[in-house]
């Protein structure tokens, strides 16, 4: 496709989400809901502000271990890097609170060496939902300049043979990519809009068309792991790392995929991948598996169930996702995402799934699972389910009011 005509779509479709956040809510708003969405605005600020308090110099948050009292960190490398300064900047923007912001801009500055980083597939969660938000509430050269520099960081991954980014970095015959990566896109989509070089676009969309092909089952439930060969493109193998068996849906991962497409759409207007993200959408809120209050089970084919842990961190991905997918939707799906959404949001706002003020190391949810097969980040605090929790408000908020 030419330069010109994709910079044109992609104005368009920028406008188009720009509307589209300001569509009206599919369901009758829940004033009692909206109240307690403004009661958790001033919560989270005290929470967060505790974890400035916490948090050792130079480090970024991971979770917190109640029973030791521990607040686990990272440097700035890792995947979820972020998050913590994502999520300041929603805080700052719902309350104003002038220490969030510092705190945000200390945690930036950390975060800026990574727009280099070419080891890692996570460049998106790590730049955008930091310095896109940044360079959202307040629009600079600087910011724009990190932004797409890791856009061209994450490029470097992609192999036009496999018509994938890479995700993980395997053996040399082997070519990784999880259903996590479609989240990544939306760097690229918008290095796209910023320069009118339709190179990033391109790699989204190949990236997203090689994924349906080949990371979906016909139920529209995703494996986790694709293993290509690098050399021919071929699949290898399909299979897990993080779910229970390589045939089940590891909940996180069908809320990537869930939130992948969604953006997909928004970007691209292509109805295909309005279909794939409501077909995902009710995979998940008709899985026999799912809890009347829409807290998924960490994976949905645990045969422990009920008897096994809750992944607060996909529920929280799948609200914020199942609110910008309602109002895409004109029929009975977007009454009922909707609802999901609205009951997800309801169940991670009670006691038990959010944390006292001053408890949880200043995280604002409990009970989530990062990976579960190696016994780590069970059942506790993670910064991705705190940013997709915080954004699933601010949605339901924004669309609350047209
Ligand atoms: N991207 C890693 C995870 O979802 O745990």
């Amino acid at each position: 496709m030419k330069l010109v005509p994709i910079a044109f779509l992609l104005l368009l479709s920028g406008f188009f989400y720009c509307c589209s956040t300001q569509h009206k809510s599919a369901g009758k708003t829940n004033k009692a809901l909206l109240d307690t969405i403004h009661r958790n605005w001033s919560h989270a600020a005290t929470q967060y502000k505790h974890m400035t308090t916490i948090l050792p110099e130079g480090r970024f948050p991971k979770t917190f271990y109640e029973q030791t009292g521990k607040l686990e960190t990272s440097n700035s490398g890792w995947w979820c890097s972020g998050f913590y300064p994502g999520s300041l900047l929603y805080l700052y923007e719902q309350t104003k609170d002038a220490k969030l912001l510092a705190e945000a801009n200390r945690m930036l500055q950390l975060l800026e060496n990574e727009k280099v980083n070419t080891t890692t597939h996570d460049l998106g969660f790590m730049m955008f939902c930091s310095f896109g938000n940044a360079n959202r509430l307040n629009p600079s050269a600087a910011y724009k300049d990190i932004l797409l520099t890791s856009a061209r960081s994450l490029s470097t991954r992609f192999n036009p043979i496999v018509g994938a980014i890479k995700s993980w970095d395997g053996k040399p015959n082997e070519f990784l990519v999880i259903i996590d990566n479609m989240m990544n896109l939306e760097l690229l989509f918008w290095a796209t809009r910023e320069t009118g070089d339709s190179s990033f676009y391109k790699i989204a969309v190949t990236h997203a068309e090689t994924t349906i092909k080949n990371h979906f089952r016909p139920d529209y439930s995703s494996y986790h792991v694709i293993n290509y060969n690098s050399a021919s493109g071929a699949v290898q193998e399909k299979r897990t790392a993080q779910g229970f068996a390589n045939e089940s849906a590891w909940a996180r991962g069908q809320a990537w995929g869930l939130y992948g497409y969604t953006v997909m759409y928004r970007e691209t207007k292509d109805t295909r991948y309005l279909n794939q993200a409501n077909k995902i959408a009710q995979f998940l809120l008709g899985h026999p598996n799912f809890p009347a209050d829409h807290i998924p089970f960490w994976d949905f084919n645990d045969p422990a169930i009920p008897e096994t842990k809750r992944d607060a961190s996909a529920a929280a991905i799948m609200a914020s996702a199942l609110l910008e997918l309602s109002s895409y939707n004109d029929d009975a799906n977007a009454a009922s995402f909707y609802k999901a959404a609205e009951s997800i949001i309801t169940t991670l706002s009670s006691n038990k799934y959010k944390a006292a003020a001053g408890t949880n190391g200043g995280f604002l949810l409990k009970h989530s699972v990062g990976h579960l097969p190696n016994n780590t980040e069970v059942d506790v605090p993670l910064t991705y389910a705190d940013y997709y929790f915080i954004e699933a408000m601010k949605r339901y908020q924004e669309m609350a009011k047209h």
